[in-house]
């Protein structure tokens, strides 16, 4: 099996962007270069890469390619460019803070050495964006060893959209805690939600935990309150695009459905998400910005059409959880519980 990296700077300062291109997934792995912001946009705007964490990743190296034809120009014309390129991926996509957190990273990192020549800022900046990637290593490996934890043998464990190695550096969040409960010798069978419109989770999740080797069984989304009733689940685990400070959780649309089902038939619900998902800027989920996508990836979704033509179509990308549905929240520093203010502020001081 071929292990190919989700997102891979290759070369130097003036290097490019290679990534999985996930749109293809699981017909055809295969690999697109990134070489100016514009492509990093639109890879980020048609999902070919997605994911909170992956998405921050991604936009950390499309400053780095911002300000590639820039790099022996005077302060002014780089800092103009550097703008330009964090306020166009800025705009790529709203929900998921990791890219705000990783664009206001870079941000700081020019100003940092504002007065050095711009080709030390360049540099400056391309080691940024490689850091960001590599701690985000670290916080997949440290989410799985905490949330491994909450699984039990034997356990069944369903799971919405992919929060996976394709949506992070590593091995995902979400199914972080699957590997890790996996390697420490629990044996697992994982519902994957196929997660409608753009079948995340049949696309993406069920793909990465074949090649891993786990016991997966695709579900379409209406059949959870079913399989859950049949007593199949043991526990619900679920990435986070932005979580605010009582707890509240924004991830992929279907996610707060499955919480109230886990919580109608005594489930444990855990969202797991590093310290970069966090926003603690906002007091609520009420005040999470929520991405609304083209009506054709419901009306015709994957070459053929499902609704007549002039019907209204309604498509949200993400929807909130209340914290009070959520048992836990797992992070790289450990394992907040119950969810609220004051535990979360605690974890994250
Ligand atoms: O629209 P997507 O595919 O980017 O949505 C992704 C999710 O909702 C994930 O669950 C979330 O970003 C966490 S990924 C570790």
């Amino acid at each position: 099996m071929k292990n190919v990296p989700t997102l891979q700077w290759i070369g130097s300062v003036d290097g490019h962007l290679r990534m999985i291109d996930q749109t293809k997934l699981p017909v055809e792995l295969v690999e697109i270069d990134c070489r100016d912001v514009e492509a990093v946009c639109e890879a980020i705007k048609s999902l070919r890469v997605r994911g909170a964490p992956a998405i921050g990743i991604a936009a950390a190296y499309g400053v780095c390619l911002g300000v590639h034809n820039v790099l022996g120009a005077d302060q002014t014309t780089f800092f103009d460019r550097l703008h330009e390129a964090v306020d166009r991926l800025a705009a790529s996509r709203p929900t998921a803070v990791n890219l705000f957190w990783a664009l206001e990273r870079m941000k700081q990192t020019a100003s940092r050495f504002r007065n050095g020549p711009t080709a030390e800022i360049a540099a400056a900046l391309l080691t940024e964006a490689q850091a960001i990637h590599e701690e985000d290593r670290q916080m997949c490996r440290a989410i799985g060893r905490h949330g491994a934890e909450l699984l039990g043998d034997r356990q069944g464990v369903l799971t919405h959209c992919n929060a996976g190695g394709l949506a992070t550096a590593d091995y995902g969040t979400a199914l972080a805690v699957i590997f890790a409960a996996a390697e420490a010798g629990k044996t697992l069978r994982v519902f994957a939600d196929e997660t409608r419109p753009l079948l995340q989770g049949a696309r993406l999740t069920a793909w990465e935990l074949q090649r891993r080797g786990i016991d997966v069984t695709v579900i379409c989304d209406n059949m959870a309150a079913q399989v859950m009733r049949e007593g199949r689940v043991q526990a619900v685990v679920v990435g986070a695009d932005r979580i605010a400070a009582n707890g509240d959780a924004a991830n992929k649309i279907g996610t707060y459905g499955l919480a109230v089902l886990a919580a109608a038939h005594e489930i444990p619900f855990y969202v797991a998400a590093p310290s970069s998902t966090f926003d603690l800027s906002i007091a609520s989920g009420t005040e999470i910005p929520i991405e609304q996508r083209d009506p054709r990836e419901v009306t015709h979704g994957f070459g053929r059409q499902t609704v007549p033509d002039g019907v209204a179509v309604y498509n949200p990308a993400f929807d909130v959880t209340p914290a009070e549905l959520i048992a836990a929240i797992i992070c790289e520093r450990g394992v907040i519980r119950p969810v609220n203010r004051e535990t979360i502020a605690a974890m994250l001081a």
